[in-house]
């Protein structure tokens, strides 16, 4: 029998997190070209910040670039300035809200907003009912996993953070381990491996079928020196990249490692 994760759609998502103006827009407009000029068996998307949702929207590369927004609030609309709807993204343009990424679960101390599972399970059901795709972030502190801990802490976020509506048309999970993020510390294949089949696991107990359609991502230092051996880890379904989205060369090099 063959598994079904055999016939998973890869996602290369870029996350450029508090980074860019209008003018590195160009960096998505050369993606683009070096795009045209690949044949790749994955679905891309790049996650703005929401000052450039719309106008990434607006440059029209449709299916071939996805437009991304990195947060929404778990309500419509209301009394929170400075926050934005799931709705209103959608409005921009954007098909993809990251969720629950570590920066904003990680407490105000270590400027992060304190989100907790229960939050980013408001803010996913936010997006379903904007018809938005949502890309759920768990992954364990460097300490978590000194102990011993990272698959009992990334089965709780999972838990706790995905709604019982989930299907594999609106939900991907990205993998980040917090210590690999922006450190250039990447986990082994070993332990990439286990944590992934662990999520597979999880997901097909709780949603049966569809669970094992579902995309999980690694994310944490991918670059295009390493995207090939991450990308070809069993249950390994793309990629969440910080830093090396921000250059298009960089992001079409990590994309390559899906390159037919
Ligand atoms: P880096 O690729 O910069 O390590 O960031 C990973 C990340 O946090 C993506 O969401």
């Amino acid at each position: 029998m063959t598994s079904p994760t055999k016939k998973i759609k890869p996602l290369v998502a870029g996350n450029w997190k508090m980074n860019g103006t209008g003018a590195d827009l160009r960096e998505v407009r050369r993606l683009h070209t070096h795009l045209s000029k690949m044949k790749y068996g994955c679905d891309v998307a790049v996650c703005a910040p929401a000052t450039l949702v719309h106008r990434l929207a607006a440059m029209k590369f449709g299916a071939k670039i996805m437009t991304g927004g990195q947060d929404c609030h778990a309500a419509e609309k209301g009394a929170h300035t400075g926050d934005v709807s799931a709705e209103m993204l959608k409005d921009a343009g954007a098909k993809w809200v990251i969720v629950g990424h570590s920066e904003r679960r990680a407490d105000v101390k270590r400027g992060g907003h304190g989100e907790t599972s229960k939050i980013v399970r408001e803010k996913m059901l936010a997006a379903q009912k904007a018809e938005l795709r949502s890309i759920v972030c768990v992954g364990e502190l460097l300490s978590e996993r000194k102990a011993g801990d990272t698959l009992k802490v990334v089965g709780a976020q999972l838990r706790q953070s995905l709604p019982d509506t989930c299907s594999a048309a609106d939900i991907v999970i990205a993998y980040e381990p917090v210590w690999a993020i922006g450190s250039g510390l990447t986990p082994s294949v070993e332990q990439i491996s286990a944590v992934h089949a662990h999520i597979r696991k999880a997901l097909v107990r709780r949603f049966g079928t569809p669970g094992g359609a579902m995309r999980i991502l690694y994310g944490g230092s991918v670059k295009p020196s390493n995207a090939s051996e991450l990308m070809m880890i069993k249950d390994v379904n793309g990629a969440l990249v910080g830093g090396a989205s921000l250059k298009a060369q960089d992001f079409a090099g990590i994309i390559a490692a899906y390159q037919r």
